[in-house]
């Protein structure tokens, strides 16, 4: 992915840590500039100084609640005016806040999961998408959606709920973008390792022997192979690629 991406300014959205995080190591690698937009601050700039010596590339870190639309505004702002333009935004700040049924769920933790997962993509992708218009370029946006989009799972209804609304809205999107040059797509991977999902095992919420059962090649997806996916789709390989969830599941869904 190195030639088709270097020089190329991108924004990670929960970059600081898991899928995120794996996606800035990967864009960095390839040559580009990346914003990490995170609530975690402190992992921000630590990864950011971190990949930087690394690579050699400039990586900023913003502290931002990607929930709250004027930060959003004012970050994708601030990338503009500090690095040498903006091509890409890759929306990874989420996840599942409580797993609890419909009607023992705090109605509090179904506002944020939304707020974060759909409101957060939306705010952040409308100012991206607007900036890229007045500087007159090209754009790709890549959401994390889930293979949870299009199943459900007992507790997980805020969550199943808002990755199929990014879904819808990474379609929506497309249809407006195309005419400005601006690809939307999305990617619904199934269980990832990462540090949050190994806390999760650790902690009983998530039971590995169930969840690879699922999964015909019997394994949990790892953060690079996600990331591989996502950079092949904000680059120009995937040029005429618009407005899908592309799944990596191990074959989770086939069934
Ligand atoms: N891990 C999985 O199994 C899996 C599977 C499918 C989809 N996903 C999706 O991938 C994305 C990343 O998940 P992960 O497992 O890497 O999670 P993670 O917890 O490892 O990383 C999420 C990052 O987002 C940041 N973040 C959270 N809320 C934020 C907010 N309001 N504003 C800004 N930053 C915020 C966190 O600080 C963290 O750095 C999520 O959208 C999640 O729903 C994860």
């Amino acid at each position: 992915m190195n030639k088709v991406l270097s020089g190329k300014v991108a924004v990670v959205t929960g970059g600081a840590n898991g899928i995120g995080l794996a996606c800035v190591k990967g864009l960095a690698e390839s040559g580009c500039q990346v914003a990490i937009a995170d609530l975690d601050a402190e992992a921000a700039e630590r990864m950011g100084d971190e990949i930087s010596q690394q690579t050699g590339n400039r990586i900023v870190p913003f502290a931002i609640d990607v929930s709250d639309s004027k930060q959003c505004r004012e970050m994708i702002q601030q990338v503009q005016d500090q690095l040498d333009g903006l091509d890409i935004l890759i929306n990874c700040a989420g996840g599942s806040l409580d797993k609890k049924p419909i009607l023992e769920l705090a109605e509090s933790t179904w506002h944020r999961t939304l707020d974060i997962n759909l409101h957060g993509t939306y705010y952040c992708s409308r100012a991206f998408a607007r900036a890229v218009i007045e500087q007159q370029g090209e754009g790709a946006i890549v959401n994390i959606s889930s293979i949870f989009a299009t199943r459900n799972a007992p507790g997980l209804a805020a969550y199943c709920v808002s990755k199929a609304a990014v879904s819808q809205l990474t379609r929506a999107m497309a249809l407006e973008m195309a005419q400005h040059g601006i690809r939307v797509n999305a990617v619904g991977p199934s269980h990832v390792e990462t540090g949050r999902m190994t806390k999760k095992i650790e902690e009983g919420i998530v039971d590995v022997e169930t969840v690879v059962g699922h999964v015909p090649m019997n394994r949990m997806a790892r953060s690079e192979e996600v990331a591989d996916l996502v950079l092949f789709l904000c680059s120009d390989r995937a040029s005429f690629i618009t407005g899908q969830t592309v799944v990596i599941d191990g074959g989770y869904t086939i069934e």
